[in-house]
């Protein structure tokens, strides 16, 4: 009978590590600090599969048929940048499919209308004034099948040229130089989108949602003693926000109005990571946490209770 109170505390503990439930992250809880995938957001889990190995894992949103949010442990890129071949994710439209990623047909060849209800497809992105923005981003993956694998239009949203090709773009390599000069270990990486208030879409179709602005954040504890002083906020974490909108007003990312034309508007601002936990928890109306304890050291607590 003692024993029995004692168990139901510690199983309690036990399922509560992450605060949440991890739904079907499980295959690939490693690409999350501490195996902890974000609080807060609610979505359909993918474990991003390609060629039977995952490479990254998705948050995905069926009614705004875009991520919410995708999730990778970086790593230096080795290969060069694969071509670009678009992939869909049969198993969101047909439950006994594998889970693996695959190609588009090409063109005039269809993909059948449950995959046009279930997910974006590329003529949604065709004549559009939108590029199509990776969350995990193929430089951030060192081997060109992971490379190949960041290509599935569940890990893309509808970014503007301006922020793709300009701010946003820059920030993934100052990104990736940092972490690959600095980081021993593991470093998570996730980065996600905040949406508009009220909801915008591609070509006003309803279909694919476009967000107003791109977070990401790492963290990374293992890192080099011999950090510049430029570096030093950037460990062990680091948090930004890009604007997607020339129009957003200025509360959370100010624009610079010295940049050349093609990119203005488009200011991506660093921040600490509390400050993004702070504005994410404001626009999704819910308490957003992006890492286990805000990227602290503490051990999980499910490690504390073992002598009893
Ligand atoms: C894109 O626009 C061009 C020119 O208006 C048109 O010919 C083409 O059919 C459009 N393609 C799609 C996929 O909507
Ligand atoms: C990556 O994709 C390109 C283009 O389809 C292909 O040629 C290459 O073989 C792929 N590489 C791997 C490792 O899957
Ligand atoms: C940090 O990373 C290095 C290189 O991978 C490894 O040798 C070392 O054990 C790591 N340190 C800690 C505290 O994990």
């Amino acid at each position: 009978m003692r024993s029995f109170t004692f168990i139901l505390p510690l199983l309690s503990e036990l399922l509560s590590i992450c605060g949440g439930d991890v739904g079907d992250f499980s295959p690939c809880l490693n690409y999350f600090y501490r195996a902890c995938p974000p609080r807060g957001i609610s979505g359909i889990p993918i474990c991003q599969r390609y060629e039977n190995r995952y490479h990254f894992a998705t948050l995905y949103s069926h009614e705004r048929r875009t991520p919410w949010f995708s999730a990778y442990v970086y790593s230096p890129p080795k290969d060069k940048r694969p071509k670009s071949v678009w992939k869909y994710e049969p198993q969101l439209a047909n439950s006994h499919s594998d889970g693996n990623m695959v190609p588009f047909p090409p063109p005039p060849e269809k993909v059948d209308q449950n995959v046009v209800e279930s997910q974006a497809v590329q003529q949604d992105y065709i004549n559009s004034t939108y590029t199509r923005g990776h969350l995990s981003p193929s430089l951030h993956h060192r081997d060109s099948e992971s490379r190949n694998a960041t290509f599935t239009l569940t890990n893309i949203v509808p970014q503007r040229a301006g922020s793709n090709n300009g701010p946003w773009a820059r920030l993934e390599a100052k990104v990736s130089k940092s972490l690959a000069a600095h980081c021993l270990g593991d470093a998570h990486v996730v980065t996600g989108v905040i949406p508009y208030m009220s909801e915008r879409w591609l070509k006003d179709e309803n279909r694919v949602a476009v967000p107003e602005y791109l977070w990401s954040a790492y963290c990374c504890w293992n890192y080099t003693q011999d950090l510049p002083k430029s570096l030093a906020n950037m460990y062990p974490a680091f948090a930004a926000i890009g604007r997607n909108d020339p129009d957003s007003s200025e509360e959370i990312v100010p624009v610079d109005r010295c940049r050349k034309k093609a990119e203005l508007g488009y200011d991506v601002r660093t921040m600490a990571l509390s400050a993004l936990e702070m504005y994410l928890t404001q626009r999704y109306g819910v308490p957003v946490g992006v890492f286990h304890k805000q990227c602290t050291r503490s051990e999980p607590s499910g490690r504390s209770w073992e002598p009893v």
